[in-house]
């Protein structure tokens, strides 16, 4: 195969290198282009457009696999942690016992949050989305931590600090919107069994626990949403971050990006489809029916890389089934959504489109099954998502070749008009 491409335009004709990843992944290398020709690309929604070269996650759509720094989800669901998983992702090596060490110290030294931010979380009106309430708390913390302002990827404590405080605010602001206090992080559990504990205990209960099934399956769910390369959120991350803003901000414009409903939103929708399904009289075919007449759409299925199946998806599967069936759980939305997995999966009009559950499609049911309210869904989407962020700021910051983010347009607006007063109009 030739390493090169060739553009003809306006008689001239162009060579453009080609890029080859690690997986044999091609691409036209277009840098030059605009220099060379004058001409820019077009290209909505990035459907074929690199943003960046990556080291941290790969995706096969095609075939359904998704590694972090080589390693398969699957592997990593199975056996690591999240606080390991963060660890690669962000520093791209399995940490040694003595790594893994202090950074959980790290994230414990960092898991308190100013004492005067517990004050916003009164500010905000009962029935705020949660959020809203997250990334308006994450943009704050920069005004609390200003010397994270000067962008550091070196300094291990503004990261650890980033992925400590934002389980934190989350846990805060569900406690806030139940009408109770607080619950201040115990230095003595490991970072999800302090999230469930931040998010469940109160002071008739002082002495919860949470249970070690419900800490796995937080482990995996949060593992299985660490990174998934340069989606709508990551993008977000990394554009704001191109500008040297800090990584709170970077931060907080990435959960923005994820919370809506054709991205991070999903997992909140789906839950509200299969709701709506069982009022009108639980009937996934008829439900299937609109969605073929465009009537409806059938959220947490289809994926714009995965055109196979989500191995995400896969594993969510396999422990809602487990988590249900060992918290002796029946839950009618999950039999609805097994019956609309299985219409789909042979009915043609998915087929043909290649449309197969996605990694919302199973999570909302297991966070019901944890006690976690829908509209917490997003929250704990980026909570996972959180050590991708950063892994992607850090990547990206790091790079030789770091360029402020600024894509082009062809204008299509009117051209040359005379300004005409206001009198005169
Ligand atoms: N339900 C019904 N039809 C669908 C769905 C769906 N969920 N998804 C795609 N289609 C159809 C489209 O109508 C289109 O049909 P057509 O070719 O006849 O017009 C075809 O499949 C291709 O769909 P696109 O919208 O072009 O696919 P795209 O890659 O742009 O969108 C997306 C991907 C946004 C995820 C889409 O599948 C969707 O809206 N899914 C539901 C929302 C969802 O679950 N989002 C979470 C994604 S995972 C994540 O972000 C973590």
């Amino acid at each position: 195969m030739t390493d090169k491409a060739t553009l003809g335009y306006d008689r001239e004709t162009y060579e453009m290198p080609i890029v080859e990843g690690s997986y044999g992944e091609r691409a036209v290398d277009i840098r030059s282009l605009r220099k060379d020709t004058g001409l820019i690309t077009l290209d909505s929604g990035f459907m074929n457009t690199g943003a960046t070269k990556s080291a941290i996650t790969y995706i096969n759509g095609e075939e359904g696999i998704l590694l972090y720094r080589g390693y398969p989800i699957e592997q990593l669901a199975e056996a690591s942690t999240f606080v390991e998983t963060s660890y690669l992702l962000i520093y791209g090596e399995l940490p040694t016992p003595a790594q893994i060490k202090e950074f959980s110290t790290l994230l414990t030294y960092h898991s308190m949050l100013h004492e005067d931010m517990r004050h916003f979380f009164d500010g905000f009106p009962s029935s705020a989305h949660p959020m809203a309430v997250l990334s308006s708390m994450v943009s704050a913390l920069a005004a609390y931590y200003p010397d994270s302002i000067e962008p550091d990827t070196h300094n291990e404590h503004h990261i650890a600090r980033v992925l400590s405080k934002v389980r934190t605010v989350a846990a805060f602001s569900f406690q806030k919107r139940q009408g109770r206090p607080v619950a201040y992080p115990r230095n003595e559990l490991k970072y999800c069994a302090n999230f469930l504990h931040m998010m469940f205990s109160h002071p008739a209960e002082p002495t919860y626990n949470p249970d070690p099934e419900l800490v796995k399956a937080l482990n995996v769910l949060l593992i299985l949403h660490a990174d998934h390369e340069q989606n709508c959120s990551t993008s977000t991350v990394r554009l704001v971050g191109s500008s040297r803003a800090n990584l709170y901000a970077a931060i907080s414009a990435g959960i923005s990006a994820l919370w809506g409903p054709l991205h991070g939103g999903a997992n909140q929708a789906v839950i509200d489809m299969l709701q709506e399904i069982r009022d009108e009289g639980g009937d996934p075919k008829a439900f299937m029916e609109q969605v073929k007449n465009r009537e409806r759409r059938l959220m947490g299925f289809g994926h714009r890389v995965y055109k196979n199946f989500d191995p995400r998806a896969t594993i969510l599967k396999k422990y809602a089934d487990h988590l249900l069936q060992y918290l002796h759980i029946e839950d009618e939305l999950f039999d609805i959504a097994r019956e609309l997995e299985q219409v789909a999966l042979s009915d043609d009009y998915f087929i043909e489109r290649k449309l197969y559950p996605n990694v919302d499609f199973y999570s909302g049911v297991l966070y019901r099954a944890m006690g976690i309210p829908t509209d917490m869904f997003t929250v704990l989407f980026t909570l996972g998502r959180i050590p991708g962020w950063i892994a992607h700021w850090k990547e990206m910051m790091e790079a030789p070749d770091l360029k402020i983010g600024r894509p082009r347009q062809i204008y299509e607006g009117p051209t040359s008009r005379d300004y005409v007063p206001i009198d005169q109009r």
